[in-house]
């Protein structure tokens, strides 16, 4: 799985992991991979203690910080944050309130406890203020050498900011348009993502995305992600011309990303056909969990979900109490097709190294299928 864009990071192999959790992002990189913390969840504040966090835990290895720049969002640019949250507060209709008041009620899921906050924030890091401010705090850090962007391209300062450090930028992106605007946006790197994917999804496979992109791109290098979980689907990945493997799902079933016995148990009995699209969690088209929360949103008798970042902050705080009531139905999460695949919860390091292992299988046994080989 080495290539040239693997060395030309220093890494072992093409292995590129998305998580939230930084021990997950360690483990990866301490694996030989890259390890890309998704920082969407963090203040600036705890984004600064969690790359403190993985640096005392990677060794001078490189690892990579993912923001998420909307280009079509309701936050506006270069407001202040607290002006934005109290405006965007103001556009949450009450009949969408009253809604999820119902789903709760009719669930019996408790209140939050007294005293007990919203964990994380209803508006996130899904604006351009605080997502500038991300980019900026890992642009300090040294063994950053890639930040990521999903949902439109990176704005161009943004791009010239990172590359003036000497840290390459990747986008995420399910089109061959969007990969193009990527591109004119001097992105260096196109991670071409599947509609199998967890988290949002356009509705392209990773089979026909990634080698219309490597096509039409021929000086930029492609990860390819969306269904990659093992070292067949990495070896089809880079039989498609993709120059390492970018990941997410497959993380979300090791030790160290910490999930509950809840969730762990949901996954292990998922099918791969219960990994569904929806707009029920961020407003745009994401693949997740189905639950009786995404049933219910998707339902044609009750309201439409809101545009982003509305229906996150409408809804956080409920699944924050459908996740301290423990209430399994309604308990989901951004998830791939992958999840079909899900067995026993294991390290980080047994995962990367039964994927290696799987991929040398699948490689040495492919050389039989040349045609050469078939007409000796
Ligand atoms: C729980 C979860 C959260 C995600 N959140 C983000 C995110 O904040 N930013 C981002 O660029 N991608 C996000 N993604 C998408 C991943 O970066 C990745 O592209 C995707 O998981 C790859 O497909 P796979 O799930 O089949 O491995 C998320 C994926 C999952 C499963």
């Amino acid at each position: 799985m080495r290539t040239d864009l693997s060395d030309s990071f220093g890494i072992d192999f093409g292995l590129f992991a998305f998580n939230y959790m930084p021990d997950v992002v360690i483990e990866v990189c301490k694996a030989g991979g890259l390890g890309v913390l998704g920082a969407v969840r963090f203040t600036p504040a705890e984004l600064k203690e969690a790359l403190d966090y993985i640096e005392a835990g990677v060794g001078g290895r490189p690892y990579g910080v993912d923001v998420v720049m909307p280009m079509k969002t309701e936050a506006k640019a270069g407001m202040d944050v607290d002006s934005m949250q109290e405006m965007l507060q103001g556009m949450i209709p009450q009949e969408h309130k009253d809604f999820v008041e119902s789903v709760l009620e009719k669930y019996d899921v408790p209140k939050l406890p007294e005293g007990r906050h919203q964990q994380g924030r209803g508006l996130l890091s899904w604006n351009d203020t605080e997502a500038r401010e991300q980019v900026a705090i890992s642009l300090e850090r040294k063994q950053v050498k890639l930040i990521v962007n999903a949902l439109g391209p990176p704005p161009k300062d943004v791009v010239d900011e990172a590359h003036s450090g000497g840290v390459r930028v990747a986008a995420l992106c399910g089109r061959l348009d969007h990969a193009m605007k990527q591109v004119a946006n001097g992105v260096d790197i196109i991670v071409a993502q599947g509609t199998e994917a967890g988290g949002h999804s356009g509705d392209i496979a990773t089979m026909i995305l990634v080698p219309e992109i490597v096509e039409a791109l021929s000086s930029t290098p492609v990860l390819a992600a969306g269904g990659i979980g093992s070292g067949r689907q990495a070896a089809a990945a880079y039989a498609l011309g993709a120059q390492g493997v970018w990941t997410g799902s497959m993380w979300l079933n090791t030790v160290e990303c910490g999930q509950s016995d809840i969730m762990q148990k949901k996954f292990h009995e998922a099918r791969s056909q219960d990994a569904v699209r929806s707009r029920a969690y961020t407003g745009k088209m994401a693949r997740q969990l189905r639950t009786d929360w995404t049933e219910a949103w998707d339902s044609p008798d009750n309201p439409d979900p809101l545009g982003m970042p509305l229906q996150y902050m409408l809804c956080s705080e409920a699944l924050e109490r459908i996740r301290l009531a423990g209430r399994e139905e309604l308990m989901g999460t951004p998830i791939g097709q992958l999840v079909g695949s899900f067995k026993e919860t294991r390290t980080v390091a047994e995962t990367v190294a039964t994927l290696l292992a799987d991929y040398e299988k699948t490689v040495s046994a492919l050389p039989r299928l040349s045609s050469k080989e078939l007409l000796s």
